[in-house]
């Protein structure tokens, strides 16, 4: 977290709400106190990934070209390589997939995604 706080004061704001939204949604499902510890760790550290990412893209102002977003989508895969530990890495890998499928970076469906992505 100090890493990505000075990095970007942003991706530090944005990682504490997500992990508060997740543990809402975590409590709400009825997990365990184990559970929530390792969805709220999860999800700070979901976008670590970002810190790869060069700023100039990351924070640029209005519309990413499309050569620009690919290298955005790439974020999940540098999360993975950084947070070696499961299920953190696979958190941060699988955390852009879509129950419908068109996410990103596999394309995985419904189950086949972890349930704290
Ligand atoms: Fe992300």
């Amino acid at each position: 977290m100090t890493d990505i706080k000075a990095e970007d004061e942003y991706l530090f704001h944005h990682s504490v709400n997500v992990c508060v939204l997740a543990l809402v949604t975590g409590i709400h499902l009825g997990y365990s106190k184990a559970d929530l510890l390792t969805l709220g760790m999860g999800a700070l550290l979901h976008d670590i990934g970002k810190v790869k990412i060069p700023k100039a893209i990351l924070n640029k102002k209005g519309c990413h070209t499309e050569q620009e977003f690919e290298i955005i989508k790439r974020h999940p895969i540098y999360g993975k390589q950084l947070l070696y530990d499961e299920p953190y890495c696979t958190i941060a890998y699988a955390h852009h997939e879509r129950y419908s499928g068109e996410g990103y970076p596999l394309g995985l469906k419904g189950n086949e995604i972890h349930p704290f992505a």
